[in-house]
């Protein structure tokens, strides 16, 4: 059994080795990526991938907490970290009410929250209040209606230095690691550089400090649309049709179940 991460460990980490983090939504999947994750995301993306929406957007605190304590049931020894969903965090003391419900209630490790400088006061207030934070920097889902879509940030000399500004915001409040998403690669790295804490990147290039996927991605399940920088590591929605057309076939053909499956 892997030893779990700790706030520490994790800081520690950067400069020495890249940190894998891998979404999960439910106990049968955190238990299949624990072994291999430094960090189990409950991310808002459950929205889209298991819930079937077109954003984050509307994911609830109620159902985070579900998904989180069925992740933290599932992966007992890993390090947990939870979205807080969209509308969970418009002030530090909302967002301090509602980090503490999801500890309270979840078991897990870390809260996640979007947002840069702009959020600083709240991440300070919850990391003086108990609540480790993992910023997420860059391309904000939660921000895709205001902003009118997925929009790749870095591409300007002004955004390279609001994404360093909004990192060094979010270490100086607190924070123990942070995302950055959907950001230009040379402009990820001087960021990764400009802070002292690990920046996990996704969609940000390789000079980073670590990696996240969205598991129903990197295993080919999500055929929504796939981003250019997941890559399939299994094609999942392939195998679980077939497998489900061969179930179905030998049912058909009464060849299921047979002598081995029955009492
Ligand atoms: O919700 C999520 O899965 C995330 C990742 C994209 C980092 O925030």
């Amino acid at each position: 059994m892997r030893k779990k991460l700790t706030i520490s460990s994790i800081k520690q980490a950067k400069g020495a080795k890249p940190l894998v983090m891998i979404t999960a939504y439910d106990a049968l999947f955190a238990r299949l990526v624990s072994g291999s994750a430094d960090m189990i995301l409950v991310g808002d993306s459950l929205n889209m991938s298991f819930a079937g929406k077109s954003d984050t957007l509307s994911a609830t605190l109620e159902q985070m907490i579900y998904h989180t304590q069925a992740v933290c049931t599932g992966a007992s020894e890993s390090f947990i970290v939870a979205d807080m969903p969209f509308g969970t965090y418009i002030n530090k003391e909302e967002a301090l009410k509602n980090s503490i419900k999801m500890f309270q209630e979840t078991g897990c490790d870390s809260v996640k929250i979007e947002g840069g400088a702009d959020k600083a006061e709240i991440v300070e207030y919850l990391c003086r209040n108990g609540i480790a934070v993992c910023g997420h920097i860059g391309l904000l889902p939660q921000s895709v209606r205001g902003e009118g879509g997925y929009k790749v940030k870095g591409r300007t000399e002004e955004e390279s230095k609001q994404l360093i500004a909004d990192a060094q915001a979010i270490e100086s409040a607190g924070a123990f690691c942070m995302v950055i998403e959907g950001v230009k690669a040379e402009v990820a790295k001087e960021v990764a550089a400009s802070v002292a804490i690990p920046v996990i990147g996704i969609g940000a290039g390789v000079d980073v400090d670590g990696q996240v996927l969205v598991f129903s991605d990197m295993l080919g399940l999500f055929e929504e649309f796939t981003p250019k920088f997941v890559k399939k590591y299994l094609d999942g929605a392939s195998l679980v049709r077939d497998a489900v057309a061969t179930y179905a076939d030998e049912v058909q053909k009464r060849e299921f179940p047979n002598e081995k499956h029955i009492y």
